[in-house]
């Protein structure tokens, strides 16, 4: 199949819009990274989304709105939190899980009786779901276990030959993927820590509680709540350790590392580019919201320098500390080395 690289002008968001209502797939940028979008009204372009991304097809995908009016057509029930987080903090970062309704397919929703619901705020993402003329079914759009894609050349990479189009519409902003809120229970519960923080949500009244399975591995015959917990995710060629605390403890420990890696080639992610000799430096910005939007570049562009081991520095500060952690931990396959101070 020929990819074809699209632009931003109207007429391309058109084709694109086309695309999608006749059941092909198109990578679109947002607001936290790269999706890859179907009509989420169609249960056979939702199977191609698997196949293209080979996902386990018991992951299910986010439905993407354009409009809030749009929500009460999909989910069965919105608890008055959910509408709180409605009205405040979409469009933007943020997912929310509802009970659905029978329109969306289970294709869509892996058999669950729920549905994640997603409106961008990036406006090519709003463009393009309003001229597909439908919702859409959207995962990142990284071939499955790989980093999120962040750049319309990370899509390219991953899913050439293997979808109908890329709209390259530059970098995502805020890097990490949406939070994700699941209100079918008692109590809010934050499945997925992202660019809506846990103080953002409690600064607007929402008591969330925080799923434990954010900063822990599981295994493989547990059913978390968010399936997509379960499966290896954000992975590097490399090994990568996170080495996370106060940060000249933070780099001393790593200058020690770094002397044992036997002649591997070793990287550094930094925080803001302490000096390393003997490793290929990749410096993700100061603080973790600049650490979340250049995380997942970092770690393709390792594979891409060679980097056998990897040592990232991280020091929790709270807010986008957690949305980092998460997808950190998930990168280093839960390999994390405490040091001294904030942990
Ligand atoms: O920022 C984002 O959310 C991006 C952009 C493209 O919108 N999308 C994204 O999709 O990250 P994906 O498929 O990579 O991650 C969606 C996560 C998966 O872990 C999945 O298990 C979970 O959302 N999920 C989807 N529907 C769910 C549901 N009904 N209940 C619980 N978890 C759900
Ligand atoms: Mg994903």
């Amino acid at each position: 199949m020929e990819t074809k690289i699209l632009s931003t002008d109207e007429k391309d968001i058109n084709e694109a819009g086309k695309i999608i209502r006749n059941g092909g797939l198109v990578a679109f940028p947002t607001e936290t990274v790269y999706g890859l979008g179907a009509s989420a009204l169609d249960a056979f372009a939702a199977k191609k989304i698997y196949a293209a991304k080979g996902r386990p097809s018991d992951n299910p995908l986010i439905v993407h709105i354009c409009d809030k009016n749009q929500i009460e057509k999909i989910a069965a029930e919105i608890p008055p939190s959910a509408k709180t987080v409605i009205d405040k903090f979409m469009p933007g970062p943020i997912t929310v899980i509802l009970k659905k309704k029978p329109c969306i397919p289970d294709d869509v929703t892996a058999g669950l009786d729920t549905a994640a619901i997603r409106f961008p705020s990036h406006e090519t993402a709003q463009r393009l779901i309003r001229a597909a003329g439908v919702p859409i079914a959207a995962p990142s759009a990284n071939l499955s276990g790989k980093p999120s894609p962040t750049k319309a050349k990370h899509v390219i990479n991953d899913m050439t030959g293997r979808i109908d189009a890329v709209i390259d519409g530059g970098s995502c902003a805020v890097g990490v993927e949406s939070t994700i809120i699941d209100f079918t229970g008692e109590k809010p519960v934050i499945l997925r820590p992202g660019g809506v923080t846990y103080e953002d949500l409690k600064n607007a009244g929402i008591e969330a509680e925080i799923d434990k399975n954010i900063l822990r591995s599981i295994a493989a015959d547990e059913a978390p709540k968010c399936p997509g917990m379960k499966y290896k995710h954000y992975a590097p060629n490399a090994e990568v350790t996170v080495v996370e605390g106060e940060i000249t403890a933070v780099r001393r420990k790593i200058k020690e590392l770094l002397k044992g890696v036997n002649g591997k080639i070793a990287g550094v992610m930094t925080m803001d580019g302490a000096d390393y000799d003997n490793a290929v430096i990749l410096s993700v910005g100061s603080g973790n919201k600049e650490y979340a939007q250049n995380l997942f570049a970092a770690l393709r562009e390792f594979d891409e320098l060679g980097a056998e081991v990897v040592f990232a520095e991280f020091c929790d500060d709270g807010g986008y500390g957690l949305a980092v952690k998460n997808r950190l931990y998930k990168a280093a396959a839960q390999r994390v080395i405490h040091v001294g101070g904030n942990e």
